[in-house]
């Protein structure tokens, strides 16, 4: 069983995994941290590890690597946010094996149908005492939900942005921004999360948006791409298919070996996947301001989004609101 500092530490591997996420390529953002008991029954940390930023080396080896084989004993623990790799040749659960670690205590197991498992056996058959958390400690998966539902269901994690005016319009006919700047900077957190990111050929035309992940000291390479029907004058790949037929969309997705996409509008094509429920979810920031001028057409009706979604974040941003909401 996890004792109470078993879960604090791996509250702790959780949050630093944070650190890192949407700069380890197809990896997902793991940390490690290596706790030593033996001089102290709170528990001494001996190193930390996370995903390197090109995926390699993983959490575990950065750790490991940081100590030597005398400072591990029978009462030293390495907490992982998920499963070790297991492959035949160097993999993090040998290396686990060959540092002296006798006890794991693990977030989650590996979401990937050819990896499950394959780490934790692996270190049992070697006489490690692995311990998993339960479902309600595991924060792996929500952390990681891009990496999850990727590997679980072989399609990308969907994101739908739409910035709306007090009133719901999701233009200005007068100025560029619908929100503040704050909100926009969020937005570009946001980004970071994400492979890749899409928005409808009139957004390109009309706004010719950057689509990059503008963060200070942050060096994110997030993939861009067009939708439109017809070819239109622009250097970014273009994305054309029937959204009746929204597997067409995820195999044009799953050869460019992205795993989670960003829609950032505008309204036709928000809508559009919203209606064809081709979402995870969706991201309403909304500005305390009216719009005054504006066309019909780009007006939000919100219960698009109620009658589809559940609500799971609701936050005060500076001036305006972040809204938040999954696919049900
Ligand atoms: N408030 C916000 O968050 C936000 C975000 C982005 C943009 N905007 C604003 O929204 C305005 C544009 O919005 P909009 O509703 O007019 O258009 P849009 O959504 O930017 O673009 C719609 C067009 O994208 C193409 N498209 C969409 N789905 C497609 C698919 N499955 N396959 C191929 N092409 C597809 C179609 O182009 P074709 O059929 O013409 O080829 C379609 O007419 C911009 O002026 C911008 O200022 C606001
Ligand atoms: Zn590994």
């Amino acid at each position: 069983m996890l004792s109470k500092l078993d879960l604090n530490y791996l509250d702790s591997v959780n949050n630093l995994s944070i650190k890192n996420l949407g700069l380890t390529g197809a990896n997902p953002s793991v940390a490690c941290l290596i706790v030593d008991y033996k001089n102290n029954s709170q528990g001494v940390v001996l190193s930390y590890g996370l995903t390197s930023k090109s995926g390699r080396p993983h959490a575990e080896i950065n750790a490991l690597n940081k100590v030597s084989n005398y400072q591990i004993n029978n009462q030293t623990t390495l907490y992982v946010s998920l499963e070790p790799c297991f492959k035949a040749n160097s993999c993090c659960a040998k290396k686990i094996i060959s540092k002296g670690i006798k006890r794991v205590v693990i977030s989650s197991l590996d979401p990937n149908p050819q990896i499950y498992e394959k780490g934790v056996n692996f270190l049992k058959s070697r006489g490690v005492k692995v311990l998993l958390a339960g479902a309600r400690q595991n924060k792996f998966k929500h952390i990681n939900k891009y990496f999850y539902n990727f590997q679980k269901n072989q399609r990308p994690f969907i994101t739908l942005k739409l910035a709306i005016s007090k009133n719901h319009y999701s233009k200005n006919l007068i100025s560029k921004n619908v929100t503040q700047e704050e909100t926009q900077h969020y937005m570009h957190k946001i980004r970071l999360k994400h492979d890749a990111i899409i928005v409808g050929s009139n957004t390109y035309q009309e706004d010719n948006p950057k689509l990059n992940c503008r963060l200070n000291g942050i060096d994110k390479k997030i993939r861009p791409f067009v939708l439109a029907n017809f070819k239109i004058k622009s250097k970014l790949p273009q994305i054309k298919f029937n959204m009746s037929n929204i597997e067409n969309f995820y195999s044009i997705i799953n050869k460019h070996k992205i795993q989670s996409v960003l829609i950032e509008g505008g309204i036709k094509t928000f809508k559009n996947f919203l209606i064809n429920g081709a979402f995870n979810e969706v991201v309403i920031c909304q500005s305390s301001k009216m719009i005054n001028k504006s066309k019909k057409r780009y007006k939000l009706d919100k219960k698009l989004i109620k009658n589809r979604c559940k609500k799971i974040d609701s936050q005060e941003y500076f001036k305006d609101k972040i809204e938040i909401y999954k696919n049900v």
